[in-house]
């Protein structure tokens, strides 16, 4: 399935001085490995494990599982009754075992150039010490649900790892979140206390991350779901920050930031951390305990609570970010994602923590103060290796080189992208341009479900093709399946499917395994199915083609047509939505709704804007849509079914509509392309 030998025409190859140092440093090695992880798994990744504190070693199989529904319930375990705790191997173990205690875990950069601090492994380790202590005042017990909900900042990897180290479970909610979606997420996960801060600015804009917080809580009061616990940080307020704090008020204090605050439910992080002990046992977790939930867009519309266990996570989020990125002692690492979504689980906070790494953690854009902010960012902190998203590419790519030549980066060893496909031409850009040749790209294909990369360049053992992931990482076998669910061999395109686990997986969906198993394994029983269209090209290399599913990717997040469709259908005017993805030049993919309005009712712009704001408001800003078209009636089929296939042809206005014969009324279709929006609402 892999070729035995690297091709050598129309790819490019890393540096002999890159390959020198490599962890993998040739097609070969990287070839015997993968046989070695997908052969004997338990050898792999018990080499892997060896690195690791264990309590209690594991009992059972090291990897077991069951990826056939009709075999029975569909599982996924990984060193069954070992116990450990990752908050104790990401901290404790390196500042007593390997001695890292002084060396920087985090270089935050604040939204503000110039705001910024340096946080040590021992001086993460105290406070989270202290913050789990905190949540233990609080109740919060091992299996408990914690909800946060906070800016880039260095107490959110604080509190995520205070929970950890409890055997509390984190739901993180990206702080770009509704109130209603922050409800929603916190009602499914019965959610005991809520984390979050008084505000932040993205660019000049000011979040009054408190303000949201509270309707949450209010909106899950209404529908009888109590969680009278709130805990803020003060991160922006004028007031002194109390002794213990990692954020001392600096240029970013916002005197006109009203914070609501209600006694009977609000906390003051540093009011408690500031009694708080430096002592705290870890509390020993089976390997199988759960560690986090985060959700991710399904397509019915209900978001999943993607639920991922302790070791197995662990295990392959360092062994990905070591390989993948190639880490070394002296790199300075920055990851540009976001906390509240997977990449910044894995590649922030547990990833290259667990290996001991310096990164930088930023609360900014990439475009402010100026679009030469992150190569700003890379040579005041030198770093070595910088994971960005194709849509930030795409987006600095229009300013030209020039922003990027002000700066020399000349620290830059290896780019890495992640989250959506990057087209050749961002990728040439970023190899030539950002890393002048000299840096290898890594596309990494992986999902929240999959906790780590999957299939992805290593940077000096993959030749590269420019928009390709190349093959899948150790312990993860791919396949392209055809519609039947026949495996597809040679040069093809289908389905891209996985046939066996890797520790990384997630487990189930929290509260619904019924749903964890129809979404990823009832439509090809013995496969999990990523939802992703795929080509594999004459040299076995993989190119993900993009969702197959009712799903649509803007600016790399995940989004489901459902639920954008119920966000307009529960304005009063609308009586049908129909949401597709438009291509984007920058975001990728942009949210083309089409809108059926109930009778008598007239489209007009103030309409529009009240659809746009509800959008905003059930869901984040994020899935604000860029087209809304009046549509008196949809395609359908005979049944009753929306043509999405059709829409798509209309928000593109490509005529050529294929096969339209199971369209119940075909008039509806001029009638579209004459109403077609030509600009973005
Ligand atoms: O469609 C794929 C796309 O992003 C989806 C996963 O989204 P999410 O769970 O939000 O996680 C994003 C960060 C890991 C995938 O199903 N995707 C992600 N990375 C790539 C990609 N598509 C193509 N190439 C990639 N490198």
């Amino acid at each position: 399935m892999i070729p035995d030998k690297a091709p050598g025409d129309d790819v490019l190859h890393a540096s002999g001085d890159l390959k020198k140092e490599a962890h993998i440093p040739s097609f070969e090695k990287y070839k015997e490995l993968y046989i070695k992880s997908v052969e004997s798994p338990g050898e792999f990744w018990g080499d892997v494990a060896k690195d690791f504190f264990w309590k209690t070693k594991y009992t059972g199989k090291f990897l077991d599982y069951n990826f056939d529904v009709t075999k029975g319930e569909i599982f996924v375990k990984c060193m069954e009754g070992a116990t450990t705790n990752i908050c104790y191997n990401v901290l404790d173990r390196n500042v007593y075992e390997r001695k890292l205690g002084d060396k920087v875990a985090f270089y935050w950069e604040g939204n503000e150039p110039g705001d910024e601090k340096t946080v040590t492994y021992r001086e993460l380790l105290q406070q989270v010490c202290k913050f789990a202590n905190v949540l233990k005042s609080q109740g919060v017990k091992k299996g408990d649900r914690v909800s946060i909900y906070m800016p880039m900042v260095v107490e959110l990897v604080v509190a995520m790892l205070a929970c950890a180290r409890i055997g509390a479970v984190h739901s993180i909610v990206f702080a770009g979140f509704s109130a209603e979606s922050l409800c929603e997420r916190i009602m499914d996960s019965q959610c005991c206390i809520l984390i979050t801060a008084d505000g932040f600015y993205r660019g000049d804009k000011l979040i009054n991350l408190k303000l949201i917080a509270d309707e949450a809580l209010q909106k899950c009061r209404d529908k009888s779901f109590t969680l009278d616990k709130c805990i803020m940080l003060k991160h922006l307020t004028k007031e002194e920050a109390l002794s213990g704090s990692l954020s001392p008020p600096a240029k970013r204090a916002c005197p006109d930031l009203q914070v609501p605050w209600n006694p009977e439910i609000d906390l003051c992080w540093h009011s408690l951390i500031g009694g708080a002990s430096e002592e705290c046992e870890p509390v020993w977790c089976d390997s199988e305990d759960p560690l986090f939930i985060l959700y991710t867009s399904g397509s019915t519309g209900k978001p999943k609570g993607v639920l991922h266990t302790v070791s197995g996570y662990m295990l392959y989020t360092a062994a990905t970010f070591k390989m993948v990125f190639d880490y070394h002692s002296d790199d300075v690492y920055w990851c540009t994602a976001d906390i509240g979504w997977i990449t910044g689980h894995s590649y922030i906070t547990y990833g290259p923590l667990a290996n001991g790494a310096t990164s930088v953690l930023f609360e900014g854009l990439p475009t402010y103060p100026d679009v030469s902010r992150m190569w700003e960012i890379v040579d005041k902190y030198h770093i070595s290796k910088f994971y960005t998203a194709p849509t930030a590419i795409r987006l600095l790519m229009k300013y030209g080189s020039e922003p990027v030549q002000k700066y020399k980066r000349t620290s830059l060893k290896i780019l890495g992208t992640v989250g959506e496909p990057i087209n050749p031409e961002a990728w040439q850009w970023y190899y030539n341009v950002v890393g002048e040749k000299k840096c290898p790209v890594v596309d990494t294909f992986w999902q929240t479900e999959t906790g780590g990369h999957v299939m992805t360049p290593l940077p000096a053992a993959t030749p590269m093709k420019p928009g390709s992931a190349t093959f899948p990482f150790f312990g993860v076998v791919p396949a392209i399946l055809n519609e039947s669910g026949e495996e597809l061999e040679g040069p093809s395109e289908g389905y891209l499917v996985f046939k066996q686990p890797w520790p990384g997986l997630m487990r189930t969906v929290y509260g619904n395994h019924e749903r964890f198993e129809t979404t990823y394994f009832k439509k090809f029983p013995g496969y999990y199915v990523t939802g992703d269209g795929c080509r594999r090209d004459k040299d076995g290399y993989y190119w993900i083609t993009g969702r197959i599913d009712d799903m649509l990717n803007v600016s790399g997040h995940l989004l489901s047509t459902a639920e954008v469709e119920s966000a307009l259908v529960e304005h009063e005017a609308v009586a049908e939505a129909a949401v597709v993805g438009r291509p984007h030049p920058v975001k990728g993919e942009s949210l083309y709704c089409f809108v059926t309005l109930n009778d008598g009712i007239n489209y007009n712009q103030k309409l529009e804007a009240e659809l746009k704001k509800q959008v905003r408001e059930k869901i984040g800003a994020i899935a604000t849509p860029d087209y809304i078209q009046n549509a008196p009636s949809l395609p359908k089929t005979r049944s009753g079914k929306i043509m999405r296939r059709v829409l798509r042809k209309i928000a593109c206005n490509e005529r050529d509509l294929g096969d339209v014969s199971t369209l119940a009324d075909s008039s509806v279709i001029e009638q579209l392309f004459e109403n077609r929006c030509c600009t973005a609402v």
